[in-house]
């Protein structure tokens, strides 16, 4: 069973079908700590409803990025974490983080990458984004996490149509339900069976 950490901000929708996916047996996998920049984020609320250990651990309380980041090192190898999750997480890291954990963070963006991605493009910005260009279809991707934004190893994607009198938050609900709450929890379960490997910059899976 593999120890999973997560590093969150806001509302945890994708925090939620990860638990949910633990309870209903279909991830070999536990919650060990969430982790949230904001203390009012609701995601809290969410772990402490299934009694997942959480912490809040702000920005404002280290000199500068990296030793933030490196605060969040020591947290999560204290936790003996084989895997994080950036569920909604939104503050920059440096790349002493994802050095610290190769392979081992996972993130969730809400685009079929690499439209829609890189600095800026969050939150409903990136369904602005698609909506504007005019594209059809859209989706999510789930990849692995290296220095760059949106750039590391696309482990699942998942497309969905995009409808002529869409609003950004209607596009942005739709990513949500029909891709981003069934790749991120079936990416964690195919880690957590031993079933990603990566080979440059693919997934294969196994
Ligand atoms: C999601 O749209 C996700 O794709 C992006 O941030 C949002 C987080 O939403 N990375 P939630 O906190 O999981 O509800």
């Amino acid at each position: 069973m593999i120890r999973i950490g997560a590093l969150v901000s806001g509302g945890g929708t994708n925090l939620q079908a990860v638990i949910d996916n633990i309870n209903e047996g279909k991830i070999n996998g536990s919650l060990v700590s969430v982790v949230s920049n904001k203390e009012n984020a609701y995601a809290l609320e969410r772990a402490a409803k299934y009694g997942i250990e959480s912490t809040v651990i702000r920005v404002k309380d280290y000199p500068d990025r990296k030793a933030y980041s490196e605060a969040l090192i020591k947290h999560f190898k204290e936790k003996q974490a084989d895997l994080i999750l950036l569920a909604g997480f939104m503050v920059i890291l440096d790349p002493v983080f994802t050095d610290a954990f190769p392979n081992m963070i996972m993130n969730i963006h809400p685009a079929l990458i690499p439209s829609f991605c890189g600095e800026g493009f969050y939150g409903l910005h990136v369904h602005e984004a698609a909506l504007k260009k005019g594209v059809k279809v859209t989706g999510a991707t789930v990849h692995f996490v290296d220095g760059k934004a949106d750039n590391g190893p696309i482990i699942l994607q998942k497309a969905v149509e995009v409808k002529d009198d869409d609003t950004a938050e209607v596009l942005q609900k739709r990513v949500m339900e029909e891709a981003e709450w069934i790749i991120y929890p079936k990416a964690v379960a195919l880690f957590a069976e031993g079933r990603l490997k990566v080979e440059g910059n693919k997934v294969i899976r196994l």
